[in-house]
């Protein structure tokens, strides 16, 4: 009967969100769990980010004391059309999506892990069970949609108050909550880098102590969070973390190969690793493509395996453009990344990210319609990673280096106006070289063909048909060739 009393008491003391809960979804829910009477709340991610004041995808997920599929089934019911159900049966979870949000359902439970398994065994429990099964305190946090104590905050953790202190915290002893699921040391440090929070130092060491737990977790799932760090405003935070915890030498060993500083006969060379995370930040104030943010964190791994020193030239990396590109592939298959044209795109900015800057030295007519030659629609991305690639801490040099490639984007724009080179395509084909020359497929077109685009690169024959067409009988001649007609 204390219990109960003080319990009440602690209950009438909990703050109300009921802003929290406008959408209209939440009234049909909480009607549903009126007719089963079914303990429900809103929990996790959408709450957390409701009281951070951040946007959040447009996913609510429901924890009902009972049956979260019945719940379900119950909502649809109520619901104008009857949005159907998909049922998630091995989870006991269930999911429908109306007006533009989708709904997930489960029922409370405990749940209790394995040793080598992320899959637990679990019972049914109650709304206490289920929250100490959460990742972290922040995301732990449950807003009741019941009748009684419609928007009642339910936080036994202290949530709220990890939110205030920028914490992220488990709610269980830390060790508990990774080695149950070692996704989790992930998300730890996702959430850290997402929301500039600190994660407690006991889950820190938690995370140190569990790292080796990760090889448990598949490939996708450990991306997908290398993802969501990488679109983070300052994904060095991330990555600093993961190299502080150990996890990063199990992701990406070759970005741990860049770390630290050699000296031989009083030179140095900079530090490769930490140089690349500033990179990082450098472009994501750029751009929010992922993959040219991937193209940023790998553009410079070709240059632990390529590092040599000689007494002449000192510290020299050669070849570690060409050398990175064939590492993304490996890297890609082994993180089973997609093999694809994302993949293309990356190592063709890893295997060109020198270019622009050995150009920006000497800004010819001929290198700039090279380097849009070879850069292709991706000349601009290569552009934003050269000069996210700046890094210098001496302001002069940072405005030369930035001068530099402001005068090669001019180039560029004044080139491409003239040559249109971007999107070449060979103004004398090589049916007409066939036609011309009576040829049946065969070497000599290919030599042509190579011998006109050259001409255009190096500024020696505009690119137009007539100057080709000209240049074309030209090289015919020095090789043999008589026109047929
Ligand atoms: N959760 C968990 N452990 C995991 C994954 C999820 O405890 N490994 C719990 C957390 O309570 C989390 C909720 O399930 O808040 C929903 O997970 P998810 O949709 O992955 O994350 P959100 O918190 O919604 O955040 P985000 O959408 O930013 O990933």
């Amino acid at each position: 009967m204390v219990k109960c009393r003080l319990y009440e008491r602690k209950m009438s003391q909990l703050p109300i969100f009921k802003n929290a809960l406008q959408h209209p979804v939440f009234k049909v829910v909480s009607e549903a769990a009126k007719t089963l009477q079914l303990e429900t709340y809103v929990i996790g991610g959408y709450v957390r980010d409701y009281l951070l004041k951040r946007e959040h995808k447009k996913d609510f997920d429901f924890v009902a004391v009972g049956s979260g599929i019945e719940l379900a089934r119950e909502v649809s019911n109520l619901l104008p059309g009857k949005p159907k159900v998909t049922i998630f049966k091995n989870y006991g979870t269930a999911m429908l999506k109306t007006q533009g949000v989708e709904l997930e359902f489960v029922g409370a439970r405990k749940e209790s892990y394995q040793e080598h398994s992320r899959k637990p065994s679990v019972e049914n429990g109650t709304l206490h069970d289920d929250q100490n099964r959460r990742d972290f305190t922040i995301n732990a946090l449950a807003l009741s949609v019941n009748e009684a104590n419609f928007g009642q905050l339910l936080d036994p953790f202290n949530g709220l108050k990890d939110l205030e202190n920028k914490i992220i915290r488990t709610p269980l002893d830390p060790n508990i909550t990774y080695s149950d699921d070692p996704l989790r040391m992930l998300r730890a440090i996702r959430f850290a880098t997402q929301l500039e929070f600190n994660i407690e130092k006991k889950s820190l060491q938690a995370i140190k102590e569990n790292a080796s737990r990760l090889e448990i977790i598949s490939k996708e799932r450990i991306v997908d969070e290398i993802h969501k760090i990488l679109m983070t405003p300052k994904p060095s935070l991330g990555f600093k973390l993961l190299r502080d915890t150990g996890l990063l030498p199990l992701i990406f060993p070759e970005l741990m190969a860049l770390e630290g500083i050699e000296e031989k006969e009083g030179q140095l060379h900079k530090d490769n690793f930490w140089h690349t995370l500033e990179v990082v930040d450098n472009i994501a104030q750029t751009t929010d493509d992922l993959w040219l943010r991937w193209a940023a964190l790998l553009h410079d791994i070709g240059k632990a395996p390529t590092k040599r020193f000689d007494k002449k030239n000192g510290w020299t990396f050669h070849g570690h453009e060409f050398v990175g590109s064939k590492m993304v592939y490996k890297l890609f298959k082994r993180l089973r990344m997609p093999m694809n044209d994302k993949m293309k795109f990356v190592q063709k900015m890893v295997l060109m990210s020198s270019r622009p800057i050995v150009l920006a030295t000497e800004v010819t007519d001929s290198a700039v319609r090279r380097l849009i030659f070879d850069a292709g629609e991706h000349v601009e991305d290569l552009m934003t990673l050269c000069e996210a690639d700046i890094t210098t801490k001496n302001p002069k040099r940072f405005q030369k280096y930035h001068n530099n490639f402001k005068r090669v984007r001019e180039k560029m724009v004044e080139v491409e106006e003239r040559d249109h080179i971007r999107n070449f395509q060979p103004p004398v084909s090589g049916e007409e070289i066939m036609e011309t020359f009576g040829l049946s497929p065969s070497r000599e077109i290919g030599l042509i063909k190579d011998a006109i685009k050259e001409a255009i690169l190096e500024g020696a024959i505009p690119n137009e048909y007539d100057a080709a067409r000209k240049f074309m009988m030209q090289k015919g001649k020095e090789i043999g060739l008589k026109p047929i007609a």
